[in-house]
């Protein structure tokens, strides 16, 4: 779970450093570069998030920020990784599963390795097969031996080219006029070009300044063309917002309509399969969430059961996932858990639909059909427009079933109104010094009240736990005592009298009540006014201040909400 970044062209050492700080939302512990000069490789490595780094001019390079798995963080685990005799550099993403197996072979012919990682040994390895082949051939017998899921981008002393290899995390090639890029992600290199070539799994390609050469593990040629990719992908300013996070919180009131907006061939697929049964939901985090929501509407407004499972979980459920229908959830569409269990369940004959954010995802790729929340991109680590597009395309799918749209006509100026920054930030700042912070809400609300937790615990490391309102009393009133916050979420609707009752427990034994409500009450030590809604739309206007009160509980605390510790935006390792 890292971002590797290749560059080739007349002069690319800034175009590197801007297009790896543009992949930091997928790791950001350790990031390293490597140019290429008269005396040879030169290399660039530190701990911490990219800094202001100034490199030697250079026709290539390549670049890497790590979210560490093989290997402490540290400077010598930081990527680049060099073979022994400097010549070859390497950025690499994913796991290599039988590295130590090769790390002993080439230890045994006298390879010396300076890291911890796995990483190290494909540039052992290319320096090995460098000895007898060429550039190509060395390149296909490196990823021979090579197992596990893994995509790297390499670099070689005196030769102006570099070559990347794809057999699992992403990597796109991407087309400029005079220069050429490969990167695990179109938006390290979008300000140079919107020509792109997304290589699939197996997919090797060798690229100079002007050239770029695609091929298969048998060293066939694979003819793809460049394709653009769409507007929305370029839109990666903060604009006038401090932080991504901020700045997506607040494009909401846009991206849910947008969400909305699905062509019917393309939903036609979705409404048959929510017909049948059973149906799964897969998803991790927020996406998991999601998932949760899908089950009250699939319940309220079908009358139909769901399941939904983890992704890290479904393995666990394979005996009983034997047949029906595995919706999976993913705004990366790269989740390596959503990714197995999708595997797991084609495995079996089920069918898979998939709603991705990221169209271009293996999810996207690998689901028989997908639809697209079409949100634009997500650069904030943790999930929030994603969030609320993924609930209003659900409401859609399941009101179509039904044979109906849901009545979200004006839900933009609805989540415009919610947009309660300083009401928010002011109970940030009463409540910044809580250690526990606790968010309940029933039916529907519930995901929400585990949503509000998952991104105040993400974005201000503030301990939280959000749960079914009607649970306090079978453990968890024990810990509420002078002061505690509570987030109550509490619109009119056929939960409110008895979150209501709830609400005046947690008071009587000392809570302090954030009401997320239409109807204020004296209950709440803050009011949190949403619109009235029908009852399905309340997720979507309720969870918005949730966000806010996250965002500014992290900005209060000093730490940094685009980039939460030990975390990534997109996990693809199990
Ligand atoms: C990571 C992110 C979360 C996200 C989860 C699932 O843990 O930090 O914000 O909800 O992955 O991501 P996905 O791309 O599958 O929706």
């Amino acid at each position: 779970m890292c971002g590797i970044l290749g560059c080739v062209g007349d002069e690319v050492s800034s175009v590197l450093v801007r297009g790896l700080k543009r992949l930091e939302y997928r790791g950001y512990d350790s990031y390293g570069f490597a140019t290429l000069g008269d005396s040879g490789i030169y290399v660039v490595k530190e701990v911490g998030k990219i800094g202001d780094v100034r490199l030697p001019s250079s026709k290539l390079g390549v670049a890497h920020t790590r979210w560490a798995t093989h290997g402490r963080v540290s400077r010598e685990n930081a990527h680049p990784h060099l073979s022994c005799d400097k010549g070859v550099a390497v950025v690499h993403n994913g796991i290599i599963s039988n590295y130590l197996e090769l790390k002993r072979e080439l230890e045994e012919k006298g390879h010396k390795f300076t890291s911890e990682t796995d990483s190290e040994v494909i540039a052992h390895l290319l320096e090995e097969y460098l000895k007898d082949h060429g550039l190509k051939d060395a390149m296909l017998k490196t990823v021979r031996r090579l197992k596990g899921d893994f995509s790297f981008i390499a670099m070689f002393e005196g030769v102006e080219v570099l070559a990347g290899a794809r057999f699992g995390p992403p990597l796109v090639l991407g087309c400029g006029s005079g220069e050429n890029f490969v990167a695990s992600d179109v938006l390290a290199f979008i300000d140079r070009t919107d020509d792109v070539i997304f290589l699939d799994n197996g997919e090797l390609v060798i690229l100079g300044k002007g050239f770029y050469e695609l091929f298969d593990l048998d060293g066939n040629p694979v003819k793809k063309r460049p394709v653009k990719v769409a507007w929305e992908v370029a839109d990666v300013s903060k604009k006038e917002f401090a932080h991504y996070t901020l700045k997506e919180i607040h494009e909401q009131p846009s991206t849910i309509p947008r969400a909305l907006i699905q062509d019917d061939g393309r939903l036609k697929p979705f409404l048959e399969a929510l017909k049948g049964s059973p149906i799964y939901f897969v998803g991790c985090g927020t996406s998991y969430h999601a998932c949760l929501v899908a089950k009250y509407l699939l319940a309220k407004v079908l009358k139909k059961p769901a399941e939904v499972i983890l992704g890290s979980e479904v393995g666990y459920y394979s005996e009983l996932m034997d047949g029906g229908v595995l919706i999976a959830i993913s705004q990366s569409g790269e989740t390596a858990d959503v990714l197995k269990a999708v595997r797991m369940a084609k495995a079996k004959g089920m069918k898979v639909y998939s709603i991705v954010n990221q169209v271009n995802s293996t999810l996207a790729r690998e689901s028989d059909h997908f639809l697209s929340i079409n949100c634009g991109p997500e650069i904030g680590v943790a999930a929030t427009k994603s969030f609320t597009a993924q609930l209003a395309l659900l409401e859609l799918l399941v009101m179509g079933v039904a044979g109906k749209r849901p009545n979200l006509d004006g839900i933009g100026e609805a989540v415009g109104s919610v947009m309660h920054d300083e009401l928010m930030k002011e109970i940030a700042e009463r409540f910044k010094g809580s250690n526990d912070f606790y968010f309940v809400g029933r039916g529907i609300h519930y995901p929400i009240a585990l949503e509000g937790a998952l991104k105040l615990k993400e974005l201000s490391y503030v301990h939280a736990e959000g749960m079914a309102a009607g649970e306090l009393k079978h453990g968890t009133l024990a810990l509420i005592s002078d002061g505690t916050p509570v987030v109550v979420i509490n619109p009119k609707d056929e939960t409110y009298n008895e979150t209501m009752s709830n609400a005046i427990e947690l008071k009587s034994r000392g809570a302090r009540i954030i009401g997320v409500s239409d109807e204020p009450s004296s209950v709440y030590d803050y009011h949190v006014k949403i619109p009235k809604l029908d009852w399905y739309a309340y997720p979507l206007v309720e969870v918005v201040p949730l966000q806010l009160l996250a965002y500014y509980m992290a900005v209060l605390r000093s730490e940094d909400p685009d980039h939460p510790r030990n975390l990534a935006k997109s996990v693809t390792v199990e």
